[in-house]
């Protein structure tokens, strides 16, 4: 029998900042492939948990393994998209999708052809000298992302990069991100606020809850790919998200309380 070795293990990972448990013990692993959407409350560790895994945070204890090495800081076997597009107003859409590879070291012709292809993938060919603010902000998401895949990483790490658009921008996004990775089948954690959005894009949503900062609970999400946006309509998608919102409504409710005070 061939032995699945998983892409990446968490084994016994705690965070602790001053005074607060941000993640306590969280065991698990994940597949190549996989594309895994993360959920749960406002402070409940969700880009703790990413930043960990991307090496720019310390875990206090615990170790995060990517194929069998312990990750202890950044590297080009992870990608990573933010919230907000931090692109560089002064630099044209390929040059700052070509940020990665310059910064590694590698920015050969081999990879200027790559990163050129990867606008295309994204939907961007014919706007490689263009500068960010000539862009829509879906259109600079684009750009993030496929700066991101310049670096051609094992893992593609995504918190929240949606949150900004609007609605209807947002779900060509998720439909297009999924078209991507059907394509490279990256490994994929998916940080979101919206449920829809987790389980139409995942294999397996983790549900995360808050103080101290936990993995509550994983969800399988066996909707047959690939998707269309009509899916979202239909009775198994809408009980999935029922299922996910009744783990973490209360927590929701709480968490909105406390802003307001
Ligand atoms: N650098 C830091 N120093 C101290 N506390 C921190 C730091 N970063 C995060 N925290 C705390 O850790 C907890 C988890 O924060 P985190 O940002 O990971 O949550 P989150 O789930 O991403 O929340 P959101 O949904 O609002 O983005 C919060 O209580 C937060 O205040
Ligand atoms: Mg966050």
């Amino acid at each position: 029998m061939v032995q699945v070795v998983p892409k990446l293990v968490i084994d016994g990972l705690t965070k602790r900042f001053t005074g607060i448990d941000a993640l306590t013990r969280i065991d698990t692993t994940i597949q190549s492939g996989e594309f895994i959407s993360i959920v749960g409350p406002s402070g409940c560790g969700k880009t703790t948990f990413l930043r960990i895994v991307s090496g720019l945070e310390e875990a206090t204890t615990g170790e995060i393994r990517l194929d069998g090495r312990a990750i202890s800081k950044p590297g080009s076997d992870r990608g990573f998209v933010f919230q907000q597009d931090n692109l560089l107003p002064w630099r044209t859409i390929l040059q700052n999708a070509m940020i990665g590879p310059e910064i590694g070291g590698y920015a050969s012709p081999e990879r200027l052809k790559a990163t050129k292809g990867l606008l295309k993938l994204v939907g961007l060919e014919g706007f490689e000298d263009y500068y960010p603010r000539q862009l829509s902000g879906g259109m600079r998401q684009r750009v993030n992302l496929a700066r991101a895949l310049a670096i051609d990483p094992e893992i593609l790490l995504m918190d929240e990069p949606f949150s900004a658009l609007d609605a209807q921008t947002r779900e060509i996004m998720q439909t297009e991100l999924l078209r991507i990775w059907e394509k490279g089948r990256k490994t994929v954690l998916f940080v979101t606020h919206q449920i829809d959005e987790a389980v139409f894009l995942a294999d397996r949503v983790f549900v995360f809850a808050r103080r101290p900062g936990r993995l509550q609970e994983i969800i399988e999400i066996d909707l047959p790919r690939p998707r269309p946006l009509s899916i979202k309509r239909t009775p198994a998608f809408v009980a999935l998200v029922e299922r996910i919102w009744n783990l973490i409504e209360h927590e929701v409710r709480e968490s909105i309380m406390e802003e307001m005070v």
